[in-house]
Parts: C-alpha cells; sequence; structure tokens
C-alpha cells in the first residue's frame, strides 16, 4: 500500500516536473498573434522622403567613446572629434545614451534635469555645437529620451516627496500601503524585491519599475504630460531629429494597481508577459501606452523635417504593432526587436526563421528593426565564440536585411564583451546580483552591463588611445592591441572595412535600403546557405551567406549568377560554379 502510494507521488512529481519545464521553455507561436494587415488600407506615411526609412544608425555611449579633456570620461567635445571617422563608415544617423545633468547612479539613465548638459559631458552650447556638426555632414542625431522615471534627485521629485499637497505632489506614482506592507505585489526589474519605496514625509510608498533612485512619473497626469512633451519641444527646437524612447511601455500603470496574478512561468517569455513566476498583466503594456505613443507622434509631426522615434519597447508582435497604430501607422516609427539576441543562434536556420516571421509581422510600410546588441547586452563578437568571421556573417546579413539596421559603437571593429567581474561593477544591476550562485549567472540573461560598456579602443597606445588621461573609468578591454580602430584601418581585410563596404553599399543600392525581401528556399541550396533577393524598380541583388564552417559548391548557372559579384569574402566563382568558402558572403547584382 505504502508502496503504491510512494509510487504514485514519483509519478506525480515526474509530472508536474515534466509539465513546469515543456510550460516554461515553449514560447508561443509568434505567427498566431499576428493580425494581418488589411491589403486595401492605404498607408499614410508610405513616401519616399521618410529619410528614416533607409537610414543607418550607430549607437554611442558618451562615457565610453571619446574622452577630450583627460578625466578618464568621454564627453560631448569627443564625439564631434570623432564624427568624421563615424561619417567615413557611412552611417547616416546617431544615437547617443543619455548625457543630460544625472546623478549618474545608472550612468545618465536617471536624469536629474532634462534641459541641462551634465558637466561632465559639456553643456548646452556644446550640445548644440554637436547637433550643429552632424548636420553639417549631413548627418542625423537621435537623443535618448528615459520619460518613464527621474532621478530621485530630480527636483519634481524632491518637491513631490516633501509632503502629500505640494503642487507637484501627484508627479509620481505614490499610494499608501497596506499597514506595512507595500501597496501592491509588483516586483522591480531585479525581480525579487518590491517595486515600492516607503517614504516618511508622506507616509507613503512610490512606485519604481526599474531602480528604487529611478522612481516612475506619473503620465495620467496631465500637467506631467505637458512637462514632458515641452521637454521634447524643447530638443526638437534645437535640431535633435529624432528620440529612441526608454523602456517604453512600462510607463503606465493599471489605474487601480490591481496585483499581478501567478504564474507558472519563471524565465522570462515576454510574449505572454509572464516572467519570475509573476504575469504582469497590471504594470507592463497598459492600453493607454498606445495612445500616448500616437500623442507623441503628433508633437514630433508639428515640425517641418521629419522627425522619428523608436521605441525600446517589449512584448509580443502583436504589442509592437500597437505600439506602431496598427493600421494608421501613427505611433512609434520603429520598435527594438529583441528577439535575435534573446534567442540568438547562430545558424541560417534561426535567421531564416526570423526573416520571415519578421517579414510577416512587419511588412511595408512598416520596417523591423533587428537587435544585435547595445549598451545593455553582451557584445556580438561573444555570442560566436569570439570567431570575427562569424561576426562578419552577422553585419552581411544586418546590413543587407529590410529594416533599419543600428550598431552599437565598437562593433564595427569587434570589440570583446569585458571580463569585469560583478564584486567590481559599476553597473547598479549587478550590485544586486552580485551575491546570486555563479551557476545561476552563467546561465541567465543576468550580465554585468560594464562589460559591453569598457572604453572604445582607438589605437595600440596608453588607454587605447581613449584619453589622454592616466585613468578610464573602466578598464580598457584587455585585447585593445590587437582590436582597435587604427589597426583595423590600416588591414583591408578587417571588419571594420566589410561594414564601411557593406554600409557603403546599402547606401547606394535603393534596392538593399528599402527593396523588398524574398527569403529563396531553393533545393539546390546547401542548408547551411541563408539566401535572398532584395529588390525594387531599379534592380534585384541576391545576397548569399554561409553560416557554417564547410565550404559549399552553388551551381551558378542554375541561380543564374553573373560572374561578378558586388561584394564578397571567401567566394570565388569560374562561371560555373561560385565556391562560398566557410562563413563565406557573396552579393550579386542579378542581369
Ligand atoms: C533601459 C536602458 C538601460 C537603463 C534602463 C533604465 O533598459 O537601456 O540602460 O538602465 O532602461 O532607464
Ligand atoms: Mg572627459
Amino acid at each position: 500500500m505504502i508502496k503504491k502510494l510512494l509510487l504514485s507521488l514519483v509519478v506525480i512529481i515526474l509530472v508536474f516536473i515534466s509539465w513546469f519545464t515543456w510550460y516554461n521553455l515553449k514560447s508561443d507561436d509568434p505567427m498566431t498573434v499576428i493580425t494581418e494587415l488589411p491589403s486595401d488600407v492605404q498607408p499614410k506615411y508610405d513616401s519616399s522622403d521618410d529619410w528614416w526609412k533607409s537610414t543607418t544608425v550607430y549607437q554611442i555611449y558618451p562615457r565610453s567613446y571619446y574622452d577630450s579633456d583627460g578625466d578618464g570620461i568621454g564627453d560631448l567635445a569627443g564625439i564631434i572629434q570623432k564624427l568624421d571617422y563615424i561619417d567615413s563608415i557611412g552611417f547616416e544617423t546617431i544615437w547617443i545614451s543619455p548625457f543630460f545633468q544625472s546623478p549618474q547612479e545608472d550612468h545618465g539613465y536617471d536624469i536629474a534635469n532634462f534641459r541641462e548638459i551634465d558637466p561632465e559631458y559639456g553643456d548646452l552650447e556644446l550640445a548644440d555645437s554637436l547637433i550643429a556638426e552632424v548636420h553639417r555632414r549631413d548627418m542625423r542625431i537621435v537623443f535618448d529620451m528615459v520619460l518613464n522615471h527621474t532621478s530621485d534627485q530630480h527636483e519634481w521629485f524632491l518637491e513631490s516627496k516633501s509632503s502629500r499637497d505640494n503642487p507637484k505632489s501627484d508627479w509620481y506614482v505614490w499610494r499608501d500601503g497596506k499597514k506595512d506592507a507595500p501597496p501592491n505585489n509588483w516586483k522591480n526589474i531585479v525581480g525579487q524585491e518590491s517595486a515600492w519605496k516607503y517614504n516618511e514625509a508622506r507616509d507613503q510608498w512610490y512606485y519604481a519599475a526599474f531602480l528604487p533612485f529611478q522612481p516612475d512619473l506619473n503620465m495620467r497626469n496631465p500637467e506631467v504630460k505637458a512637462a514632458v512633451f515641452d521637454m521634447a519641444r524643447f530638443w526638437l527646437d534645437r535640431g535633435v531629429d529624432g528620440f529612441r524612447l526608454d523602456i517604453f511601455n512600462f510607463i503606465f500603470e493599471d489605474e487601480q494597481l490591481r496585483d499581478n496574478p501567478f504564474t507558472f512561468r519563471y524565465l522570462p517569455d515576454f510574449d505572454n508577459r509572464k516572467w519570475l513566476f509573476r504575469n504582469h498583466l497590471y504594470n507592463f503594456h497598459q492600453p493607454e501606452v498606445i495612445a500616448y505613443a500616437k500623442e507623441l507622434r503628433k508633437v514630433l509631426e508639428d515640425y517641418q523635417e521629419e522627425k522619428f522615434m523608436v521605441g525600446e519597447v517589449f512584448g509580443s508582435h502583436h504589442h509592437m504593432r500597437e505600439l506602431l497604430g496598427m493600421e494608421s501607422h501613427d505611433g512609434l516609427n520603429l520598435v527594438f526587436l529583441f528577439d535575435i539576441v534573446e534567442e540568438f543562434e547562430f545558424s541560417a536556420d534561426f535567421f531564416r526563421s526570423k526573416l520571415s516571421e519578421f517579414e510577416a509581422a512587419y511588412p511595408k510600410p512598416l520596417a523591423p528593426t533587428y537587435v544585435f546588441g547595445n549598451h545593455d547586452q553582451p557584445r556580438i563578437l561573444s555570442r560566436v565564440n569570439n570567431d570575427p568571421e562569424k561576426h562578419e556573417v552577422l553585419a552581411t546579413f544586418q546590413y543587407t536585411a529590410r529594416g533599419v539596421p543600428f550598431t552599437y559603437m565598437g562593433e564595427e571593429i569587434g570589440m570583446h564583451s569585458g571580463d569585469i567581474p560583478f564584486e567590481e561593477a559599476q553597473d547598479p544591476l549587478a550590485s544586486y546580483w552580485v551575491d546570486l550562485p555563479e551557476l545561476i549567472r552563467e546561465n541567465s540573461p543576468i550580465f554585468n552591463r560594464d562589460n559591453c560598456r569598457t572604453p572604445m579602443q582607438w589605437n595600440s597606445e596608453a588607454n587605447a588611445g581613449f584619453t589622454t588621461g592616466p585613468d578610464t573609468w573602466l578598464p580598457v578591454e584587455k585585447h585593445y592591441k590587437e582590436i582597435n580602430v587604427a589597426k583595423s584601418e590600416a588591414d583591408r581585410s578587417s571588419l571594420l572595412h566589410l561594414y564601411r563596404d557593406i554600409i557603403h553599399l546599402r547606401n547606394s543600392h535603393p534596392a538593399l535600403q528599402t527593396g523588398d525581401l524574398e527569403l529563396i528556399t531553393e533545393d539546390a541550396l546547401p542548408d547551411n546557405i541563408l539566401a535572398y533577393h532584395r529588390q525594387s524598380p531599379e534592380e534585384k541583388l541576391l545576397i548569399l551567406l554561409n553560416f557554417s564552417e564547410k565550404e559549399a559548391l552553388i551551381d551558378a548557372q542554375r541561380l543564374n549568377l553573373p560572374s561578378e559579384t558586388l561584394y564578397a569574402r571567401r567566394a570565388q566563382s569560374d562561371g560555373k560554379n561560385l565556391t562560398l568558402g566557410g562563413f563565406g558572403i557573396a552579393i550579386y547584382r542579378l542581369p
């Protein structure tokens, strides 16, 4: 009897474990949530003068780009000195992470004054000359706007927290607690910590979705919305060409602040908003954010010059399409698609499936934005076993696929992720995770973000030429003597030259900028080869990428390949056959 009971218990436990694993690993089929665009809808913004649809973007983390005054911290004057370099690669637009006044607890993503430049980076006059210098080169500049929260040192917050009845008392999300407990069960980004912080002066709690020193603004208050829109106009008036919007779909919370329900889902699955045993129904992607995106778009459209917004957002394709304005295309202009870094696999199959998924979910006039990295993500090289040839394949893919490509500074020379330990991190997130077991840290998306923020490597000299001073705010990554701009410039076979060649190719071929994309599933091609057409009224191009180290023999006649390539690495053709070497790249213009 006992034996039977025990046996059934074991069976029940085993069944539960299997179900739990399956439930956590399963990913909702993204195609099921795609709503088809009705074909008779005339897109509002499908005009060729939407410059941002064919642009290329270079992201600068200003603290680590170039230090002009020797204090070990990059600055705006340093960026101005490097504009010719960025221009020479062919990037049209630069997006700069925040450099506004800030206590720098999250290195600028904690803003204390949206209209002032932090003295570490420069001043208003310098910001104006940066904008002018960018425009003088026919380039564009995009600022990083954090609208979800401010620093707890912002004067709005200092006033708001001082009493329950000051003029700004309702500018942040304040609530009474339940006895000694926070108003509800919402957790902040760290996962296990309440998102509510107690304040004695008000005997109330404030909400902070990210970290406690970043209180969330109350965007339901019309005064807050007006103040934020005015701030956007302040910069648009000065000539800024657009905004990158920080954690945009965290801006609104449920008005009734309902508890988030429990879920068995532990592993993050942004598609169905469940992670860490919590279904984030009420503090993420609330319906109000969609109307808000449209209002912000109107602010930008008041300008004669075309401006654009790209959202750092998370969620299903359906969420994304809502933020883009669905059929009327009057919301955000672009959204980051983090799927690539979240699910990354270096294989032709993976990119084939992502391509078809994104093509179906973001058909023209929409444009996908594949994310390969940024100031929060491990470096590209660390995703491909530090193999630069694999990096070349990915860069070629990114700049020949449809959509607006973004490259994070340093990726163009193939910088490595740093190896700064959690114990020595300056990243505020790292301090929350430092005590977690190594095993968990290494097998989860948890990452010390310092390791992608090490100083830009300009040359083989001291401090990689990043500063004239003796110190750098983060240690320079150890490969700087081999991997730096000066060396890459001198070596025609470098990754930098590949980026430059492919971006110039893109800039001179409308088919690559805004042409249609058609995936090729040709039996004659080996599985490891990713192949697609890009086609505009003027021309049709063919891109072939070998995702394996194995050489592939391709029947050139069958594919109707001309004898000359537009661009190639590790590829050779004798007219009859194309030999695509391991990680080989070939781009053709078809007759
Ligand atoms: C975004 C930024 C990140 C920052 C956070 C809080 O995710 O990319 O760097 O720490 O928002 O503003
Ligand atoms: Mg400096």
